[in-house]
């Protein structure tokens, strides 16, 4: 039978894009609709409270969509507030378990690192439950939080100078540490995977997306909720920057090309809602 449903994805931005890229490619079939709060990002500096609140309203908006799952592509929110995904009336997906179990059957010598915003290393998240899965593993966290505006920018290739002088600072504590797996903590992150690479060229990274996605297909595939119909991807943004056609192309790749975006107030909605 399947489902021809749509799967939900929703960032604070257009990092989570990077997570809907690998479902597309994953699951072709698939349709995605895909909120990206623009308007309100970054998510990651701000109060637990502040990302619940825009958590619900975010999940909320995609469930008027007619979704048949929701993903919480974003690493803030699936740290501090996956709890917003407990009740939904569809499957909910964060982005940090399937990530955590990839990086530790992955480590050669235990020492992972993650890289995530404030909020998300804050809560300690990942760290956690590395630690479960594997206790003598060594952990090395940093908080990126340039990394968001400055992949929002769309500067992020190795040509960028200071996407370059960034990417180095917040890696050198990692460097020392002798870190050989890195979990991309952040979802807007992949997009600055050439660089990384160019400062630790021996790591293994980490996509969310990557483990993620692959999650998805397991879950659809064993729930007989398959999309065999195929169908249009959606888009729709809370705010549209001047740079926006720019970075989408960056974080969807050829994907990106003629792409139609919406604009969606989802606070105004939600007080609809009310
Ligand atoms: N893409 C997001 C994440 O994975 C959030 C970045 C932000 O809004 O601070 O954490």
């Amino acid at each position: 039978m399947g489902d021809s449903r749509a799967i939900g994805v929703f960032d604070s931005g257009l990092g989570g894009l990077t997570v809907a890229k690998r479902i597309m490619e994953l699951m072709p079939d698939e349709r995605v609709i895909y909120f990206g709060d623009t308007g309100r990002v970054p998510y990651g500096t701000k109060g637990v409270q502040t990302i619940k609140k825009y958590a619900i309203q975010d999940e909320r908006f995609l469930l008027s969509q007619n979704v048949k799952m929701i993903v919480a592509a974003c690493g803030t929110v699936s740290s501090v507030a996956a709890d917003t995904g407990e009740n939904l009336p569809v499957p909910f997906v964060e982005v940090i378990s399937h990530s955590v179990k990839d990086a530790v059957s992955q480590t050669k010598n235990g020492k992972i690192g993650v890289l995530g915003t404030p909020a998300t290393i804050k809560s300690h998240a990942h760290k956690n439950l590395i630690l479960k899965l594997s206790a003598k593993a060594s952990v090395f966290e940093t908080a990126a939080p340039m990394l968001v505006s400055l992949a929002e920018e769309g500067w992020c290739t190795p040509d960028n100078e200071i996407a370059r002088l960034t990417v180095c600072n917040y890696l050198k504590d990692m460097k020392s540490a002798g870190i050989d797996t890195l979990i991309l903590g952040c979802t807007h992150f992949p997009v600055f995977k050439e660089l990384i690479l160019e400062v630790l060229p021996d790591v293994t990274l980490i996509d969310m997306g990557v483990s993620a996605a692959r999650y998805i297909k397991e879950f659809l595939n064993k729930n007989n909720a398959e999309n065999r119909d195929g169908g249009e991807h959606k888009f729709f943004v809370s705010d549209k920057p001047v740079t926006f056609e720019k970075t989408v192309k960056i974080f969807l790749g050829e994907s990106g090309e003629n792409i139609k975006i919406d604009l969606v107030d989802v606070e105004k909605d939600e007080k609809g809602c009310n």
